[in-house]
């Protein structure tokens, strides 16, 4: 089977993991300070700290519990997203507030959010879908002119750039995720860019259970049992045998994102004008590809995905809408029909640096195939 995605490791993890339990500690440590200092510095960030921690789930989490939300305060979200953003907002009392995507990128409709806007919203989350960023410039003058803070998910989008910059190196609180699949992986993993070192001091306190030490005094570190609790925290700290793994992954990067580039660029030139697709429009100069979605036209893709399957393809939906999810039912103010006809129609396929070449063509060949 050709797996819709797959994380690509070699020695240079293992070694790092020997490393990294040669140790015998694997909890918060030097490793995930440097691993820190080095995605700040990759991103080009600048004065906004970076915070690593266990998941991406974590970093929205706690991006989320620094606005100080008040239970039943309002977080607009795309409802096509994984499920993932929703429990964030839900993990700090606050309601998640489905909203539209575009049609044709499936980022957030923000005409359709701007209906769902009452006086207990406090924040807008747009999802970089498949990596794409949109127009970050206008999505921050939109949120900026109604007083809304923005929590990016940018699960999908370490390496992506909008105006020059990296995603991270701009805006507000931005969440990354390093889970297995992601553009690097820690095996585990996320992170949390912060605006100031303020947010950042709460973020890290809030992600080991709100346990503040007193710094280390002239002589070692401090004693492990001296601390006081200042705040509600979860345990969401980055192990760092996590870490290890990520500041690996983080020299492979650069290699990474060429690869799915050139993967996405190929896609899209054999399946321009493919009839019963269409493509999402992408500059894969400054997106880094985590998906490859496109759009399967007239009620073909449950046969699209069968022959694909057929074939040893594997294929993905990203995603079900979370507004149709038991949970979550009722919290639409309005329906939501462009993003039930999309959740119809998108259709992922393969993107991963384990592909070849041959697999590629393989895969173009076998939808082109199916399509006619
Ligand atoms: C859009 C989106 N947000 C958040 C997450 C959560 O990241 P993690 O799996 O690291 O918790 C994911 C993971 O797939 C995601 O796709």
């Amino acid at each position: 089977m050709i797996r819709v995605s797959q994380p690509v490791t070699g020695p240079e993890e293992l070694d790092a993991l020997k490393r990294g339990l040669e140790k015998a500690y694997f909890g918060h440590s030097a490793d995930v300070v440097e691993l820190e200092k080095a995605l700040a510095e990759f991103l080009g960030a600048g004065s906004r700290p970076v915070v690593c921690l266990n998941s991406g789930t974590a970093a929205l989490h706690l991006a989320l519990a620094c606005l100080d939300l008040e239970p039943g305060d309002e977080v607009l979200l795309p409802s096509l997203t994984f499920v993932a953003s929703f429990q964030a907002v839900t993990a700090v009392g606050a309601k998640p507030v489905p909203c539209e995507v575009r049609e044709d990128d499936l980022l957030l409709d923000l005409d359709d959010a701007d209906k769902r806007i009452t006086p207990r919203t406090k924040a807008v989350m747009p999802v970089h879908y498949a990596g794409n960023p949109g127009d970050l410039a206008g999505m921050h003058a939109w949120a900026k002119a109604r007083g809304l803070r923005v929590v990016e998910d940018a699960a999908h989008a370490f390496g992506s750039s909008f105006g020059g910059k990296k995603v991270g190196a701009q805006g507000d609180l931005v969440c990354f995720s390093f889970d297995s699949l992601k553009n690097i992986t820690c095996g585990e993993g996320g992170a949390l860019v912060c605006p100031d070192a303020d947010t950042a001091r709460r973020a890290g306190l809030m992600r080991g259970l709100g346990m503040e030490r007193p710094q280390a005094t002239q002589g070692g570190p401090p004693s492990r049992s001296a601390y006081d609790v200042v705040c509600q925290g979860w345990r969401f700290h980055m192990s760092n045998l996590n870490a290890l793994v990520g500041l690996e992954q983080l020299r492979k990067a650069p290699a990474f994102f060429a690869r799915r580039q050139k993967i996405a660029k190929r896609y899209d030139q054999a399946l321009a004008g493919v009839p019963g697709l269409a493509l999402l429009p992408m500059d894969y100069e400054r997106v880094v590809p985590f998906l490859y979605t496109m759009r399967v036209l007239e009620g073909r893709r449950a046969g699209l995905v069968e022959h694909l399957k057929a074939q040893g393809i594997e294929t993905a939906v990203n995603y079900p809408a979370n507004h149709l999810h038991s949970l979550y039912r009722g919290l639409a103010s309005a329906p939501l029909p462009v993003t039930e006809k999309l959740c119809g129609q998108i259709l992922s396929l393969p993107m991963h640096c384990a592909l070849t070449d041959q697999q590629v063509e393989f895969i173009i060949a076998q939808v082109k195939s199916f399509l006619g």
